[in-house]
């Protein structure tokens, strides 16, 4: 694979100040991506991501926004225009879990977790495909006019107690990504999806901080180890590049093999 397959792409990472989306914001530089790494509270993680990317030769911004806010993606994208010109990859990543059994659930930790993980990602897509049309193909940047790539998670085909506005979020950004994919191929915007499964970050520290959760976590990983950030942001890198053209509407699953029933091996 071309060493810089990312070459002369201006990207927007949602949520990128840390977990999945820091890994994605290094490895889109590294892969010679422009980017900008959104945050929405945490300032000074997201600048030391773009400073580290300007110490090793990349160009890189920290930009404020809650994709949740009305007027969030808005600012996002205004802040691109100014700095970057425009936009050819937005990976739609910012995420968050608000845990209860399903009566203890209130309103507000289910209003929030569709607010972020459903209604941000469609909201800053939105404002991606409007701003594709504005630029136009230009077949020396890329093949397609505009790439997008959902962060969603095995939570899309697995159901998960305790955890339902998760969950339900997740399954609609899997007919989301896949309506607008059909909707928008014959434009040559690509819309896919990269699915994570247990991957090491902040979100889900209890399920391997200690010795006895990381035991009954592996039983659900047939692969035999938990993620790290960076298995994620490869495939995100080579999705968003040209080498995966064809593409469309795809979700990748980056699991381990937790979507193939690891419970079944021994049962059933
Ligand atoms: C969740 C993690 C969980 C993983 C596998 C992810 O989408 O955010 O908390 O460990 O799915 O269940």
């Amino acid at each position: 694979m071309d060493s810089k397959p990312l070459a002369g792409q201006r990207a927007l990472v949602t949520g990128a100040s840390s977990g999945i989306g820091r890994a994605i914001a290094y490895a889109f530089a590294e892969a010679g991506a422009s980017v900008v790494v959104n945050y929405r509270s945490s300032r000074e993680e997201a600048e030391q991501i773009a400073s580290d990317i300007q110490q090793h030769g990349g160009k890189a911004f920290a930009v404020q926004g809650d994709v949740s806010e009305p007027e969030g993606c808005e600012t996002l994208f205004g802040a691109i225009e100014q700095e970057l010109g425009g936009i050819d990859v937005l990976v739609a990543n910012a995420g968050l879990q608000r845990d209860a059994a399903f009566t203890d659930m209130s309103l507000e930790d289910w209003q929030k977790v569709i607010d972020v993980n459903l209604t941000g990602q469609f909201v800053c897509a939105q404002e991606a495909v409007r701003q594709f049309r504005q630029q136009g193909l230009d077949p020396k940047r890329s093949r397609a006019l505009g790439k997008i790539l959902f962060t969603s998670s095995v939570h899309q085909a697995i159901p998960w107690g305790g955890h339902v506005n998760y969950a339900s979020a997740k399954g609609g950004v899997k007919l989301l990504m896949e309506s607008m994919a059909q909707e928008l191929a014959g434009e040559k915007i690509r819309v896919n999806a990269i699915a994570p499964g247990a991957i090491k970050t902040a979100i889900n520290t209890d399920a391997w901080e200690t010795e006895e959760a990381r035991e009954k976590l592996l039983k659900l990983i047939p692969y035999g180890r938990i993620g790290e950030p960076d298995d994620v942001a490869k495939a995100a890198v080579w999705l968003a590049s040209d080498d995966a053209d064809y593409v469309v509407g795809t979700t990748l699953f980056i699991d381990g093999g937790m979507m193939l029933y690891p419970a079944f091996r021994e049962g059933g």
